[in-house]
């Protein structure tokens, strides 16, 4: 659905940074200085004993590892999964807060890890970061969308228009009966693999349960949309970049953000968008003639009444305005949930990210910002799974 086309510029490599020497810390980092000084153990609690399929799981997964790991998912049927995660160094059992980060269609998760420095920052700020990789089951001899995120939207004839939509069932969609004139990903729980993912590294990591964060770019910014929707309570912050819910799921497959209001005012949203994004349009509508998205100022504004904010967004001052892409932002302020739900714009189109690296900074002093006032158990979240 959404095509391939050149990363902005990003900066690599930034130097580890050191709380000792705060003078030298930009404004933004000191803003979350504390995420490297929380000792609160009680947060670590290791998982359910019902908690993944772990195989060959726990001795790899340790301080300082990089790299791929596989899971066994029970899905529909029993699905061979698999991950990207980078693990800093000197944890000392102190509970890590963890960012999932969620590749865009067709993309692979190492090649999407290397190319953000949220790995770098992970090391100096103390936490996890965790790519998850989506899977490409397209039936030979059909148009392959490569790999994909099921968004909660699989089987739904109403998110697309006409029959420009020349995709064929993937294979998971087939066997579960789901195709439709909107074909375009796979059929997997991406819910149950998630949750699977965070339990699995939970029981062999120290996770803060509570600060739980997840982003991701273009599908993967869709799929941070639909986690946060249909798994309420779980993540303490969300930033999807250049991704919208299809026609319909704004406030949920299941109108979740209603359902369960309470747990939904824990997570605080920022969302990141190019001004002349066609692929995804802000304006949401009709896109390239095929998909129909929602106004992401409609799917904030629902936000924003979860959270009890002002009904309309007004212009907000960050360390990054301005530059080169004429980086600006919006909030809904006042909201009595103590969260934010705000977003910002830069030129550029799908797929484009403001100069120097500034989405991952933006990103990650959002996010960190924020913990979860009552974070989850195993078992509610395993509830919401069936
Ligand atoms: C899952 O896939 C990975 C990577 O292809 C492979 O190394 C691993 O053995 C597989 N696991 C199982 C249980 O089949
Ligand atoms: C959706 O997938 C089904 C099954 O492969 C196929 O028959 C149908 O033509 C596809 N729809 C479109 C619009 O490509
Ligand atoms: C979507 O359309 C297909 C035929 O193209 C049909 O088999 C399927 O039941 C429809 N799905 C829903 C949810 O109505
Ligand atoms: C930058 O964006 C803001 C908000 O959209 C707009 O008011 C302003 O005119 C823009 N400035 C430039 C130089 O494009």
């Amino acid at each position: 659905m959404t095509p391939r086309s050149k990363l902005g510029v990003f900066l690599c490599c930034l130097a580890p940074l050191s709380f000792a020497d705060a003078t030298k810390d930009p404004a933004w980092l000191q803003d979350i200085a504390d995420v490297a000084n929380v000792a609160d153990f009680a947060s670590c609690r290791g998982t359910s004993n019902e908690a993944p399929r772990l195989a060959g799981l726990g001795p790899k997964v340790q301080e300082g590892f990089e790299g791929w790991v596989s899971l066994m998912v029970l899905d529909y049927k029993l699905v061979n999964r698999s991950f990207y995660i980078q693990v800093p160094t000197g944890l000392n059992d102190r509970p890590a807060p963890l960012l999932i980060a969620l590749h865009a269609q067709g993309f692979e998760a190492d090649s999407y890890a290397k190319a953000h420095d949220f790995g770098t920052f992970g090391q100096s700020l103390g936490f996890v970061s965790i790519y998850p990789q989506g899977l490409d089951d397209a039936l030979p001899g059909g148009a392959d969308l490569g790999t994909g995120w099921n968004v909660g939207t699989a089987g739904d004839n109403q998110t697309c228009i006409g029959d420009e939509v020349m995709a064929d069932c993937y294979e998971s969609c087939w066997e579960q009966n789901r195709c439709g004139r909107c074909n375009w990903s796979g059929c997997y729980d991406e819910r149950l693999f998630i949750f699977s993912v965070i339990e699995a590294v939970s029981a062999v990591l120290c996770i803060d349960h509570s600060r739980v964060y997840v982003t991701g770019e273009s599908n993967g910014g869709m799929l941070a949309h639909y986690l946060v929707q249909s798994l309420p309570g779980t993540f303490a912050a969300v930033a999807p970049w250049f991704g919208l819910p299809l026609l319909g799921y704004g406030l949920g497959a299941q109108f979740e953000l209603v359902r369960y209001t309470k747990d939904s005012r824990q997570t605080a949203m920022l969302q990141l968008h190019g001004r002349d994004d066609d692929v995804m349009p802000i304006a949401g509508g009709v896109a390239g003639n095929k998909w129909i998205y929602e106004p992401l100022n409609k799917v904030q504004q629902g936000w924003a009444a979860v959270h009890d904010c002002d009904t309309t967004a007004s212009t907000t001052k960050t360390y990054w305005d301005g530059g080169s892409g004429n980086f600006s932002c919006l909030e809904f302020k006042g909201c009595s949930s103590g969260r934010r739900i705000m977003r910002c714009f830069y030129d550029g189109g799908h797929m484009d990210l403001p100069e120097d690296g500034i989405a991952d900074q933006i990103t990650l002093w959002f996010l960190l910002q924020y913990r979860l006032d009552d974070p989850w158990a195993s078992e509610d979240v395993r509830a919401l799974l069936v």
